[in-house]
């Protein structure tokens, strides 16, 4: 296939075990509760311990309402209990002043809640500058939508934007911003809108975010019938650029028959679509001396990187150069023949290209 010849690869590898001083404070975040008031209600979420404050200083225009009590569950996040609504305007924009050419994770958070009393889920547009980002739409009151995208701005603010595409009243529930290290999840045009970021071989069935995760990445659980969990209790070192949550690679998973290999894919129902996939792996075995793990990754049936056998306790990611184009996009990762051990899979991220056109800097009312 025509796309074929143009994967490239790299293979980015902690070199040493050098101390790293994690950033674990919150400098850059940008965390808002929308609709949240303005006067003495910023707090510090006792989940994540971060810091939200109110969206009133961001944004002009819209309401602060409450969801509903009935979808008040006690294990729900306190970022969804007031919604910023929008019954005026067809765009309203929050204006963030961010660093000109820095690289950040920008994440929208919806959850309707029936906070109008409609009874009514509304579709409405999700637009970051001049460009929509994505159409928002809900299965029902209770669905939480979670939109992420890594994008580098081009000017020292960033607008986020929610339109009215008479389809019901557009509202927002959270947005947050955290920067990221420029050298990670390049691409050769247009930003990264994450489908999908495992967690795999989790032991404990929860998510992890910040702290455990310097980038405040949302990593979920995730394992799979045939495969079995591989972890340690031992620090993993995990001081790459990409810095993956410790708690994520001190887990694996791993073929249930060892002579099997990890298969898996990604698909969206766009077929045009390009992806960008970033494989995170640790040894977190005592290898000994007879044995050996080493596996070949393949990528919708050709040779992706191999190779590999992961350095034990030291985060290694593996990742994509250039979008790859495929509806469904199959990983086969497979043992050497001389391989002793079953591959393994600690951790998995998949972004999907958004192209946007430069950004402008026209002003909305
Ligand atoms: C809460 O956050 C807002 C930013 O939206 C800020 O203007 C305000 O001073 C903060 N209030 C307190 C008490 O920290
Ligand atoms: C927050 O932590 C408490 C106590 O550990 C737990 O019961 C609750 O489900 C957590 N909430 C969320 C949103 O994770
Ligand atoms: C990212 O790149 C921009 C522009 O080159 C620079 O101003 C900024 O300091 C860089 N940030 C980091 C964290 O490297
Ligand atoms: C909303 O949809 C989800 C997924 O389809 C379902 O599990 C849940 O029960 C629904 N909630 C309500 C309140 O209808
Ligand atoms: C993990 O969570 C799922 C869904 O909440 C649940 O069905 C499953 O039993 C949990 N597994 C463990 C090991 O806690
Ligand atoms: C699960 O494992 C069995 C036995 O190795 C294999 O036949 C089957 O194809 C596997 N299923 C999937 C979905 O990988
Ligand atoms: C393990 O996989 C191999 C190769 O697919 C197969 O020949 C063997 O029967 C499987 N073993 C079990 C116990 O399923
Ligand atoms: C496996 O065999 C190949 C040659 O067939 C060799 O290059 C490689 O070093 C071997 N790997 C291990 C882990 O022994």
């Amino acid at each position: 296939m025509e796309m074929s010849k143009h994967f490239l690869f790299a293979l980015l590898c902690a070199s040493s075990l050098a101390v790293f001083v994690h950033s674990q404070d919150q400098s850059g975040f940008i965390s808002l509760d929308c609709g949240l008031p303005a006067k003495g209600s910023n707090y510090t979420d006792i989940n994540t311990s971060i810091y939200y404050v109110s969206d009133a200083a961001f944004i002009d225009t819209g309401i602060s309402k409450t969801i509903s009590p009935e979808f008040t569950t006690p294990d729900l996040e306190k970022q969804l209990l007031y919604v910023r609504s929008f019954p005026e305007n067809i765009r309203n924009c929050y204006n963030i002043k961010v660093t000109n050419g820095n690289k950040y994770l920008i994440r929208a958070t919806f959850m309707y809640g029936n906070y109008d009393s409609q009874g009514k889920v509304p579709v409405f547009e999700l637009h970051l500058g001049e460009n929509l980002w994505s159409v928002i739409g809900f299965v029902n009151a209770s669905t939480v939508r979670t939109l992420e995208i890594i994008h580098v701005s081009t000017l020292d603010y960033i607008n986020i934007c929610l339109v009215n595409i008479k389809l019901g009243t557009p509202f927002i529930s959270a947005l947050e911003l955290r920067p990221l290290n420029n050298n990670t999840y390049v691409t050769k045009s247009g930003s990264l809108m994450l489908l999908s970021r495992l967690d795999m071989g989790s032991t404990t069935n929860q998510t992890v975010r910040y702290k455990d995760d310097v980038y405040d990445r949302i990593w979920k659980p995730y394992n799979f019938f045939n495969w079995t969990q591989l972890s340690t209790t031992s620090a993993v070192a995990v001081s790459n650029n990409y810095h993956p949550a410790e708690s994520v690679m001190n887990t694996a998973s791993t073929p249930k028959n060892s002579s099997e290999p990890l298969l898996f894919y990604f698909e969206t129902v766009d077929p045009t679509s390009q992806f960008y996939f970033y494989l995170h792996f640790a040894e977190v075995e005592k290898i000994q001396a007879d044995q050996s793990r080493e596996f070949n990754i393949y990528l919708n049936g050709k040779l992706w990187y191999g190779p590999v056998s992961p350095d034990y306790l030291v985060a290694t990611t593996i990742y994509s150069r250039e979008p790859i184009g495929m509806g469904r996009n199959y990983f086969w990762i497979i043992k050497t023949d001389n391989s002793t051990l079953p591959p393994i899979l600690n951790a998995v991220e998949v972004y999907i290209v958004k192209e946007f056109l430069q950004s402008q800097t026209v002003n909305h009312g």
